[in-house]
């Protein structure tokens, strides 16, 4: 509430969980996106005109003319994920619009759906389904569904953050030795083990699982081409939980399609949610649809982080979850 007793204008792109509307209505005028459909950088604009706050998430494009057209009312967007690839974040410095995220929250929920992927991919978790659901299982038998076993391989973790260190410790306890590529190598504490790659070509050389988490960023797409999956083991497989465009489509599919590599587990895609059509004709690629922090208990916890770093601001203060304080001013 404002000392003038009006609270600040805000508008939701999309529904977050009920606990945490209560809550953003209690502290601000707020509009919603009823029906929770993506929208377009014009319909946003549209919607949010006079709105000081944007509650927005990752399937939203916050591109320059968004903020443009929308300055100087707004002040602040909370996007409801921790990559902010979708924010055009040189023009919210320059327009003085603080952008918050969401990160450490999610971080087991997303290493988790990475185990999901890399299981379902090792040990051919959509086959397997699919037999017993369409009855066609024959019963048991001695070569039935073979696949990898994680004990002892080499994992890769390309990206070696908050999310990723989550990963490495769960395939810790799969017996899987851990190995990582970032641009700096970790202090001993946080890298805990794990081996360091400064070249990410010699990194995948030795990589039987790739898991890819690192943030989305134009420097990073199509890193993962096929000149770099050619560079892998043979029947390595592939995890991604960051964004789609870190890995080339085309080389990906053919990849699999070959047998090259033994599988893949996918949660991000290029160009969601109208996914490249070939992944869903491939039995050894396992699918999700971007939920990698889909947990109840993730998703109030990142609402909340939003919420109490917006409030945070209102009391003068900078959260740790200001991407851009620097270029911030109070909210007043
Ligand atoms: C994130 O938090 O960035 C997830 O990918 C959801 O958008």
């Amino acid at each position: 509430m404002e000392a003038n007793g009006t609270k600040p204008k805000a508008y939701l792109c999309r529904r977050f969980t009920e606990n945490v509307e209560a809550a953003m209505d209690d502290r601000y005028d707020l509009r919603r996106n009823e029906h929770d459909g993506i929208l377009s950088p014009d319909e946003i604009v549209h919607c949010a005109q006079g709105s000081e706050v944007l509650f927005a998430s990752a399937t939203e494009q916050i591109n320059e003319g968004v903020l443009r057209r929308l300055a100087p009312t707004l002040r602040y967007v909370a996007t409801l994920s921790v990559g902010y690839d979708h924010i055009d974040m040189a023009a919210a410095d320059e327009l003085g619009i603080g952008v918050l995220h969401t990160p450490d929250v999610l971080s087991d929920a997303c290493a988790e759906v990475a185990m999901m992927l890399m299981l379902n991919a090792c040990r051919r978790g959509y086959e397997a389904d699919r037999m017993v659901r369409t009855n066609q299982w024959p019963g048991w038998a001695p070569t039935q569904l073979l696949g990898i076993g994680l004990k002892a391989k080499r994992v890769l973790v390309f990206g070696m953050g908050r999310i990723g260190r989550e990963v490495a410790a769960r395939a810790r306890a799969f017996g899987m030795e851990i190995h990582y590529h970032n641009r700096r190598a970790l202090a001993p504490e946080l890298a805990a083990g794990a081996l360091y790659h400064a070249d990410l070509d010699d990194a995948l050389r030795i990589a039987d699982v790739l898991v890819i988490a690192a943030p989305g960023s134009p420097e990073l797409k199509g890193v993962i081409n096929a000149e770099r999956i050619a560079l892998m083991p043979p029947r390595a497989v592939l995890v991604n939980i960051s964004r789609g465009d870190l890995v080339d489509d085309d080389a990906l599919i053919s990849a699999l399609s070959t047998g090259r590599l033994f599988a893949a587990g996918l949660d991000v895609y290029a160009n969601e949610p109208n996914i490249d059509p070939r992944y869903r004709t491939l039995d050894n690629v396992f699918l999700s649809p971007h939920m990698g922090s889909a947990t109840q208990e993730t998703r109030d916890a990142m609402g909340w982080l939003l919420l109490n770093g917006l409030d945070a601001l209102r009391q003068g203060d900078m959260p740790d979850n200001l991407l851009n304080p620097r270029s911030t001013p109070p909210f007043s």
